[in-house]
């Protein structure tokens, strides 16, 4: 309840029959269920458009999940003129008012839980334990940020300040006006609702567009939204083109800031298309963009080559390698490298690749230019450096990929540089442990990083040195907890918001500063 400190949602555990006939249960109850419409939502009107966005799934490619209103830029500035209605309203409800809705609607998330990891299932290809993590993230994030919204508003909480005799000063934390969530498929419900509700419980009115691939799973959030209560105008709804809609929003004059979460390209150009203070702007935009990785986990000679090897398999291929912080590369120091590599391509051959209802070690990627992009990524390998796992399409009617390891790779070859976002892991090898830091280090990007090492110096050199946003030692680089991994990247790889983490709500609001003689 929300007397309660904070505390993360337990994984499911598939191996108990009885989640495992749960999780069953709701694959059969969800598969009811696809195909259905969904609208767009505008203040409290629920509008179906004749053009659709057709959302598939990806491991069963003629199998429809559902069609989703497509909005555009007309639509995008109705739910701008409903936003900036609703705001005026919804600044002024109370936070711990505000911060109920989230608690009602993670409870009520809490209650279907097997039902939304099952769409996931089917939407975006997760297995079970991904799809579980995702829904167990988006119910972390409601309960989290209502909390830190009630902490933030409670006097002197945040930031005490020096008292001086003769005056009574304070700092509240006041919303910024209307915000646009621009969400990723890859946790599509996880950070779609979780960037979604800091924006709502901080005060502000949000437009969200979700990511093409993944609308249903979004518009089953909204629709929980609205069974909370939430009132109209505070979460519209309007999934659509990138460009159309999203960059539309992202020019508005009225757009107060942008929450994105995506990929490097996107995330500068809404960066610099932001920038531009438009005829009627009173504000510069606030742009919050949490970019791509290439992350990568690094392993000396007195490390445990065992939780290594385990660390950088389940790292690069957990979701099929589309997770931000994904370690798609591997950093071995020379005289364990091929015994890492023996490892890792003994553990990359055990993992099954198949439908994700059935439950496999690793389902498809999200969909047919993915799946074009990594197998090309995947040739560009094998001139690079050499195949010692997978490398070509695996078996299926989706966009199934083999898990694929490259090794002997130079470390400034483009596999090891560029953001794939699928299956593929490079390996390679440096001549000490100083070395390998330093190649971690040689990327554009800093989301996350792993070291794996017996050695205490060498450790306390790794926690100054490895410049990323999430450094994990003696464990894999991917899972971070909601309050517990605060999560964000440096460079290339984003503002360093760090979602799930105490500073978050800062960046939805405005400190206020008021000084009152006494
Ligand atoms: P994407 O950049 O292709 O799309 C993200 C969103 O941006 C989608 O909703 C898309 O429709 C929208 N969009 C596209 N063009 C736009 C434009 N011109 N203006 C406004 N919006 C536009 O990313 P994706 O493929 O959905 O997700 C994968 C990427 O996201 C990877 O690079 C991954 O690393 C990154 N990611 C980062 C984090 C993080 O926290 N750093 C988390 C998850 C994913
Ligand atoms: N927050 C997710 C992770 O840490 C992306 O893997």
């Amino acid at each position: 309840t929300k007397n309660s400190v904070f505390k993360n949602e337990p994984f499911t555990d598939f191996l108990l029959e009885e989640n495992k006939q749960a999780m069953q249960a709701a694959l059969v109850k969800v598969k009811k269920e696809l195909g259905q419409t969904y609208p767009l939502t505008i203040g409290k009107d629920k509008i179906s458009t004749e053009e659709v966005i057709v959302s598939t799934n990806p491991g069963k490619v003629d199998e429809v999940i559902g069609r989703v209103s497509r909005g555009t830029k007309a639509y995008a500035e109705q739910a701008m003129q409903e936003a900036l209605a609703a705001f005026q309203l919804w600044k002024n409800v109370p936070p711990a008012e505000r911060a109920d809705y989230l608690f009602k609607a993670a409870e009520l998330m809490r209650e279907r839980k097997y039902e939304f990891s099952a769409m996931l299932v089917y939407e975006v290809g997760k297995k079970w334990a991904e799809a579980d993590a995702d829904t167990t993230e988006a119910i972390d994030f409601m309960e989290f940020y209502a909390r830190e919204m009630i902490r933030l508003s409670e006097t002197n909480q945040h930031q005490p300040l020096t008292p001086v005799e003769g005056e009574t000063t304070e700092m509240t934390y006041i919303p910024l006006g209307v915000g646009v969530v621009i969400s990723p498929f890859n946790f599509p419900l996880a950070i779609m609702a979780g960037t979604t509700v800091a924006g709502i419980v901080s005060g502000n009115a949000v437009i969200l567009k979700p990511a093409d691939s993944a609308p249903v799973i979004a518009a089953k959030f909204v629709q929980l939204m609205e069974e909370v209560g939430l009132p109209s105008g505070v979460l519209n709804f309007i999934p659509g083109d990138g460009i159309e809609v999203g960059e539309y929003l992202v020019e508005h004059p009225q757009t107060r800031f942008i929450s994105f979460t995506g990929s490097r390209e996107v995330g500068c150009r809404i960066y610099e298309r932001a920038s531009k203070v438009q005829s009627g702007q009173i504000w510069l935009k606030r742009v919050i963009a949490e970019m791509g990785g290439k992350d990568g986990v690094v392993v000396d000679e007195t490390a445990d080559l065992d939780a290594a090897a385990q660390a950088i398999v389940a790292s690069a291929f957990g979701f099929q390698g589309q997770k931000c912080s994904a370690g798609s590369r591997a950093i071995v120091v020379e005289s364990v490298y091929e015994e890492i590599a023996q490892k890792v391509t003994a553990l990359t051959k055990e993992l099954a690749v198949g439908l994700p209802e059935d439950n496999p070690s690793m389902g498809p990627v999200i969909d047919q230019k993915a799946y074009e992009k990594v197998l090309a990524y995947i040739e560009i390998g094998k001139e690079e450096g050499k195949l010692i796992a997978g490398g070509a399409k695996a078996p299926g009617n989706g966009y199934y990929i083999e898990p694929t390891v490259f090794k002997d790779v130079d470390s400034k070859a483009r596999i090891m540089q560029e953001e794939i976002f699928g299956p593929v892991l490079a390996l390679t090898k440096a001549a000490n442990w100083e070395e390998a830091i330093e190649i971690y280090n040689e990327t554009d990007y800093g989301l996350t990083g792993a070291f794996f090492s017996e050695n205490e110096e060498r450790i306390q050199r790794a926690l100054a040195t490895m410049h990323c946003g999430n450094l994990y030692i003696n464990k894999k680089c991917t899972g971070a907890l909601v309050g517990v991994h605060p999560f964000g990247g440096f460079n290339m790889s984003g503002t360093d918001s760090k979602a799930g983490g105490y500073d978050y709500l800062l960046l939805f609001t405005q400190g206020k500063m008021t000084a009152r003689k006494q």
